[in-house]
């Protein structure tokens, strides 16, 4: 058993961190154990772990609906505490990406992709653990292609989305490096849906065909409840 220190209800734009504990009940990935062990608090308890797993906003909540600003200043304390907050929120959700909207941070910041594949999403193909920051996207060619998305901000529910098959995005990373890509498939479906939280925008905004929207466990009766978002 690992204690957990989380901070919870800073979404609410409360600085002071609400400490509480719980067990840690996700696998340790090992550089956030490196990142764990710099931030151990007690000599006493010494698999006391520091994270931040902030609560995600889900939709109806106005921030989720807002476009938001741009980072100007890279390499800061700031942005790299956000980026791992984001990365802890993610893992814990089992996520695929996150958007700093949705937990509630006014910032073009967005975390997706993992080294090792998604439980949520299995048969999909890998992509690659990305901090992408003020993106731009833009889609090669006019294809589109239809697929089933979920969203952590829309919780039990599946919708057949159409995306762009094929989009080159531009960005920056955590020290304001740049960032292109020209990508296709899953990897574009991801950018396209994180990239439009930084819009104000959830997937079924998106959608066209509203009978291809539904709970999971009617959609996907097969899917395990607990790997649904
Ligand atoms: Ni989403």
């Amino acid at each position: 058993l690992v204690t957990v220190f989380c901070i919870q209800g800073c979404a609410t734009g409360g600085k002071e961190p609400v400490r509480s504990t719980g067990m840690l009940w996700f696998g340790l990935q090992p550089c956030q154990y490196k990142r764990w062990q710099k931030d151990l608090r007690s000599p006493v308890t010494n698999f006391s772990l520091t994270m931040a797993v902030h609560t995600i906003l889900k939709m109806g909540d106005l921030r989720l609906f807002r476009a938001v600003r741009p980072v100007t200043e890279f390499g800061t304390d700031a942005l790299r505490q956000l980026v791992a907050d984001m990365h802890d929120t993610m893992r814990a959700a089992m996520g695929a990406g996150l958007a700093a909207p949705q937990i509630g941070v006014d910032r073009q910041v967005v975390v997706f992709g993992s080294d090792v594949p998604n439980p949520r999403y299995p048969d999909r193909p890998l992509v690659p653990a990305t901090v992408l920051i003020n993106p731009v996207i833009t889609p090669v060619g006019d294809e589109e292609a239809l697929d089933w998305e979920g969203c952590l901000s829309v919780p039990g529910l599946r919708g057949r989305v159409p995306r762009w098959s094929h989009i080159r995005y531009t960005g920056y990373d955590m020290q304001g490096n740049a960032i292109e890509r020209d990508v296709d498939g899953f990897h574009a479906r991801v950018v396209q849906h994180e990239c439009d939280h930084l819009a104000g925008i959830l997937y079924p905004m998106r959608m066209r065909d509203f009978t291809q929207f539904g709970f999971t466990e009617v959609l996907f009766p097969e899917m395990d409840p607990g790997l649904d978002d």
